[in-house]
């Protein structure tokens, strides 16, 4: 096990390159199944959370191959048997992508039931509605989904609810059905946007990805071509906070500004000042920190993907502010670790009401998924003395070499090996 020491209070400064995007990643690595030809991926971001995913496609007779850093080719020909191994597919949310991509292919496909960050209650009733409607059976089997059908008919798909896994999978198994799928209530995330531009490359006909209604003609084949990832919005938004956080001076390159636009203007509203460029923006804090309230939302809301990162900066502000995040049932776990730092934080459901009190003090925290671990870095970055962060191989999910990153922006950020009797003493 590892864990992160850092020595707080210095203010971040200098430029930072933001990597793929891991929640685009995740989706266009499974669909790589459906591409009857060999093909490559730039931009692919140095996470676990990818790994695992190659690891999985190769499990099943794919060739994988790292050409140099962040660039991955694919030939997934070699796959016969559409079965995702049992503990890999068990490991983490994106596992789900195989359903969609394998029935999309075979018209057979057998994952566990999902893992992942543990933010309550993440039912996929959504994703086998949308499979119905396309004409697939599905049945649960020692914790194992097995989703079938003879043949695949486009179909009017409405989702109860927003649901970006549920779109993407949706995708996935309508792209070489036979005829017109519609989807409706579609989520509109910037990841769902470049699968459909990554399976368009390939030859597929999928139209109004990013709005709420996709058409989705299906195509019989797809040609092998080279990909670039679009830029991880999230860690994007991640660094943001961090330097205003710190009340640093930070230029963050390599995103999509537009990507950025909720993040930048709850920035804004705080009184951080958010310089956009074409491909970078620059992120500096000249006075004190304000108070705000906040209600996460689907796309192109402010994103529940950052709100673990900005409540942890808005207990360094004057003031009370109240953090609305119900998109999913319990996002607030970090909140006890926070006040172990001494943040004044009460949560009453999906609700929380922050006392800003304008410092943190450093102490030994445990992150508990993935963003919530960005969000103690952030809280060790501004706080006063040293922070340890253990549990770290949740942050390594979603965030490459954020040590490493981090470092180059002047934080006192190290890696540090903890003793198994130390870990052992830890979790009590
Ligand atoms: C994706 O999760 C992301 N994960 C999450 O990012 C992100 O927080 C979430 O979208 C929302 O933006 C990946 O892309 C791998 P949902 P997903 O389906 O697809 C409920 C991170 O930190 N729901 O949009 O699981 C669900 O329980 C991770 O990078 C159903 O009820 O999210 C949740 O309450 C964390 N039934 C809400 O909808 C379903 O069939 C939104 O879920 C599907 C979802």
């Amino acid at each position: 096990m590892e864990k992160f020491v850092i020595h707080g209070g210095k203010p971040l400064h200098g430029e930072v390159t933001i990597s793929g995007a891991k929640n685009a990643a995740v989706a266009i690595v499974a669909a790589t199944i459906l591409c009857d030809e060999p093909c490559v991926l730039e931009n692919v971001p140095e996470i676990s959370d990818i790994t695992i995913c190659m690891k999985i496609l190769s499990s099943m007779g794919a060739k994988v191959k790292l050409e140099k850093r962040n660039v991955v080719s694919f030939d997934t020909r070699g796959i016969t048997k559409p079965e995702v191994p049992y503990e890999l597919a068990r490991s983490m949310r994106a596992s789900t992508y195989f359903l969609g991509t394998l029935l999309g292919r075979f018209h057979d496909a057998l994952v566990a039931m999902p893992g992942g960050c543990d933010l309550g209650d993440r039912p996929i009733d959504q994703h086998l509605k949308a499979f119905a409607s396309l004409g697939a059976k599905h049945e649960l089997k020692n914790g194992q989904v097995h989703c079938y059908a003879d043949e695949l008919i486009g179909s009017q798909i409405y989702f109860d609810l927003n649901t970006v896994g549920g779109t993407i999978n949706a995708i996935m198994a309508s792209v070489k059905a036979k005829g017109m799928t519609i989807i409706e209530n579609a989520a509109k995330e910037p990841h769902i946007v470049d699968l459909a531009n990554f399976l368009n490359s390939m030859g597929a006909d999928i139209r109004g990805a990013g709005t709420d209604v996709i058409k989705i003609r299906g195509v019989s084949y797809l040609k092998g071509i080279t990909y670039g990832i679009i830029p991880d919005q999230i860690e994007a938004g991640t660094y943001m906070v961090a330097a205003a956080a710190t009340k640093g001076d930070v230029i963050i390159k390599n995103v999509i500004p537009k990507h950025l636009e909720s993040i930048t203007a709850k920035l804004r509203k705080v009184g951080v000042t958010v310089i956009e460029n074409d491909e970078s923006v620059q992120v500096k804090v000249e006075g004190p920190l304000l108070k705000t309230s906040l209600k996460t939302m689907p796309h192109p809301g402010f994103p529940t993907d950052m709100q673990p990162q900005f409540s942890t900066m808005l207990t360094l502000a004057e003031g009370t502010s109240i953090i609305t995040d119900d998109i999913f049932d319990n996002r607030f776990k970090y909140v006890s670790e926070l006040r172990r730092m001494g943040a004044d934080i009460s949560v009453d459901g999906t609700v929380a009401v922050i006392q800003g009190k304008g410092s943190l003090q450093g102490a030994p925290v445990v992150a508990t998924d993935l963003r919530a671990g960005a969000a103690l870095i952030i809280a060790g970055l501004a706080a006063h003395g040293t922070t340890e962060v253990e549990n770290i191989h949740f942050v390594e999910r979603g965030y490459e070499c954020i040590d490493k990153k981090l470092q180059g922006l002047g934080a006192d950020i190290k890696r540090v090996i903890v003793p198994e009797i130390d870990h052992v003493r830890m979790s009590g």
